[in-house]
């Protein structure tokens, strides 16, 4: 599989690529690779990283993606040096977080593969991702409260929806770092290995997630987050709503209709 790396495109602060995949779609890797700064996420980065989201999300080719960063570092969070000078007026005109907004309207699942630091920007990142799978030893944390701002990209919100409000408290409050094995106990880490097995982990089960119909992957995951936003019976409802749209879907025949003659199915992914 490594020998047939095409890459994305040519960017400055991440590496990407598409790997094949035999039984499926392919999947996408995106490496943050800015290692002088622990992977800091600044405006160009998350751009980049949005660019490949969004051509994964019109490839039809490809099912799913991971984010990483490196062994010792995913991402230490938002870029320190290019928020210090910024007044309000400035972040809110120049609406830096602009793009993080857009992560929430990406259709095909992204994997988020932690290994070292994920803090800050680094720590919501990864849980704008749909499934993080991490390390032992990764290092999480929201540590904005010793720069005397807060999460600032969703994490006071979904890590509480994450791990409740003690641990988010905790977390945010104290701005305390908590490994991987600890974020895992804790219900934030889907996945939890051992320290090098990380990326393998995370690419089986993006292969996986790539065997599978990508419409009904993409509207089980278009479902799953609606939960998030809407009580238990308009959730039902909008559930029931895509679980009708998938009957217009030609693998619902094809799924349907192999089961019963005893095969394996030949998905169109449409
Ligand atoms: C800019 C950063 C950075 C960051 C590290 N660096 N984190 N630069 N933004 N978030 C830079 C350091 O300045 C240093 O540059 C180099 O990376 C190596 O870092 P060191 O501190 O020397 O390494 P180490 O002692 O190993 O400590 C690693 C670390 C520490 C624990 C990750 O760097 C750290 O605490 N970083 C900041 C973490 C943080 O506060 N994150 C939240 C940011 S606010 P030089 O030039 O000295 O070599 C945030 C808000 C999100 O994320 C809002 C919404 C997006």
């Amino acid at each position: 599989m490594e020998n047939n790396k095409n890459q994305t495109g040519v960017y400055k602060n991440i590496n990407s690529y598409y790997i094949d995949n035999p039984d499926g779609l392919s999947v996408c890797i995106i490496e943050i690779n800015r290692p002088e700064v622990k992977n800091a996420l600044n405006t160009e980065t998350m751009t980049e990283i949005m660019d490949v989201l969004e051509q994964v999300d019109n490839d039809d080719s490809t099912g799913c993606t991971v984010i990483t960063g490196s062994r010792e570092a995913f991402s230490a969070g938002a870029d320190i040096k290019e928020m210090a000078e910024a007044g309000a007026i400035d972040i809110y005109l120049k609406d830096r977080f602009a793009v993080w907004d857009k992560l929430r309207k990406i259709k095909k699942p992204f994997i988020a593969a932690v290994s070292g630091y994920a803090l800050g920007g680094g720590c919501e990142l990864a849980m704008a991702c749909d499934l993080i799978i991490a390390s032992e030893s990764a290092k999480f944390g929201q540590p904005e409260i010793n720069l005397a701002v807060i999460p600032g990209a969703g994490g006071t919100q979904r890590l509480t929806r994450a791990v409740g409000k003690g641990k988010a408290m905790e977390m945010i409050l104290t701005g305390k770092m908590f490994s991987g094995k600890e974020m895992f106990d804790a219900g934030l880490v889907s996945v939890l290995t051992r320290e090098d097995e990380y990326m393998n982990e995370a690419l089986k089960t993006a292969i996986e997630i790539s065997n599978k119909p990508s419409i009904a992957v993409q509207l089980a995951k278009e479902s799953i987050l609606k939960s998030f936003e809407l009580s238990l019976n308009e959730g039902i409802e909008f559930e029931r709503k895509n679980f009708y749209l998938l009957f217009a879907s030609e693998d619902k025949f094809e799924g349907m209709k192999a089961f019963i003659e005893k095969r394996k199915p030949v998905w169109k992914h449409k």
